[in-house]
């Protein structure tokens, strides 16, 4: 209502309001090797686009007479109720996206305006105290990327227990990095010249490491960080990383029943069902296809969910197929790219707007309405 009350004035919205035209705005505002590393994938970048196409495999089926004139967006999650179904999947180096640099702090004021919770990434530019100090009355998650220095790990999540985080994601997908082509031909690898490694370089721990501080010898601190980065966790190492923290702890990267019921097992709180975007495995399944099976397994266990969203109607269809939440991820980096903090609250409330009116105009007024019955395959 708010934009085409504001179009009879003659104001027309001054950000997209669809996906297609924020992704062209946003290649045009980005340099090209920021803009390689962030719309790009793995491989051919198949199931980068499958996961975006696999949602036009469900269609909604309206119901009449339901008379959905208010509807109820909120969720719950590990015992506190937020406004909205979706979140702020992590996103490294997002700095690169801002115009001052310091897009991890835009994302947290974004997440603070409009209640929508941010998973902020290990590798920001901002240290993740400074993050959370922006988070105001919406809590926020931390994203751990494990190095194999288990007292640097330890460290990571006691700072973020103290800086007041609602909950540790560890993502499993990413010890190494996939085979990105349009990040190998620019080498466009920000993380080398680090400049993302706020988080380490300002740890006591990782500090502790090295021969020389940062500020006297930072190739040395980045080859260290290099070099300790990649830790392929086994189910061996879940007892440990489950006794880091009494935060609810999450698992991203999963995909497999199995690994669910085995986390699950292992004590984790929520599963995080996800192919990261597409950006490490290519010539796998798109992350939604796997989303029926993840909360079947799951049982009653939160499961949040990205990869591939791009519209309300996206969100509406995720929530039906069993995600207690769903991420965006490249979407408000682009929304970041064109207009900062505003840029970002935009395509948050755009995609809000959107599944909000999907669910009035489909007769599905509250989330728990939204279930596997509210879809059909189309043909
Ligand atoms: C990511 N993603 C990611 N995930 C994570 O756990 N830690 C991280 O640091 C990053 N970094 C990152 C950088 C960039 C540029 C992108 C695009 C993505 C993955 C992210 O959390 C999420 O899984 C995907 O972005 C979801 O897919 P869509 O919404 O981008 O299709």
């Amino acid at each position: 209502n708010e934009i085409y009350f504001a179009g009879l004035s003659g104001v027309l919205p001054p950000y997209p309001v669809t996906f297609a035209e924020l992704e062209e705005r946003a290649e045009s505002a980005l340099a090209p090797g920021i803009w390689s590393y962030v719309a790009g994938g793995a491989g051919d970048e198949h199931t980068q686009r499958a996961n975006v196409s696999a949602f036009t495999k469900h269609g909604l089926i309206p119901r009449m007479f339901v008379g959905a004139a208010q509807r109820d967006l909120t969720v719950e999650l590990f015992g506190r109720r937020y406004p909205t179904p979706i979140f702020l999947a992590p996103i490294g180096v997002i700095g690169l996206c801002a115009q001052d640099g310091h897009g991890d702090l835009a994302t947290a004021r974004a997440a603070a305006r409009t209640g929508v919770p941010m998973v902020a990434s290990t590798l920001s530019v901002d240290p993740l105290e400074d993050v959370a100090a922006e988070f105001g009355d919406t809590p926020g998650f931390f994203q751990l990327y494990t190095p194999t220095d288990r007292e640097v790990a330890e460290s990571l999540v006691r700072r973020a227990e103290q800086a007041g985080y609602a909950g540790i994601v560890v993502t499993l997908d990413t010890w190494i990095t996939g085979w990105r082509p349009r990040d190998l031909r620019t080498s466009n690898f920000p993380q080398l010249r680090g400049h993302c490694l706020q988080n380490y370089l300002g740890d006591p721990v990782f500090r502790s490491r090295l021969a020389k501080p940062p500020e006297e010898d930072l190739n040395a601190a980045i080859l260290h960080w290099a070099l300790s980065f990649g830790n392929p966790l086994t189910w061996d190492d879940l007892p440990w990383l489950r006794s880091l923290t009494s935060l609810p702890l999450l698992v991203k990267g999963i995909q497999h029943p199995d690994d669910v019921r085995r986390a699950i097992d292992g004590g984790v709180d929520g599963i995080y069902c996800s192919n990261h975007g597409g950006r490490q495995a290519n010539g796998g399944l798109p992350a939604l296809d796997c989303l029926p099976d993840v909360v079947e397994a799951a049982d009653g266990t939160p499961v949040l969910f990205d990869s591939g969203v791009r519209s309300g109607t996206d969100v509406v269809k995720a929530l039906a197929l069993g995600a207690t939440a769903v991420g965006v991820g490249r979407p408000y980096a682009y929304g970041l790219a064109l207009g900062g903090v505003d840029g970002i609250v935009h395509v948050l409330r755009t995609l809000l707007a959107e599944a909000d009116l999907t669910m009035a105009v489909d007769g599905y007024p509250t989330i728990a309405d939204l279930t596997p019955e509210a879809l059909r395959p189309t043909r």
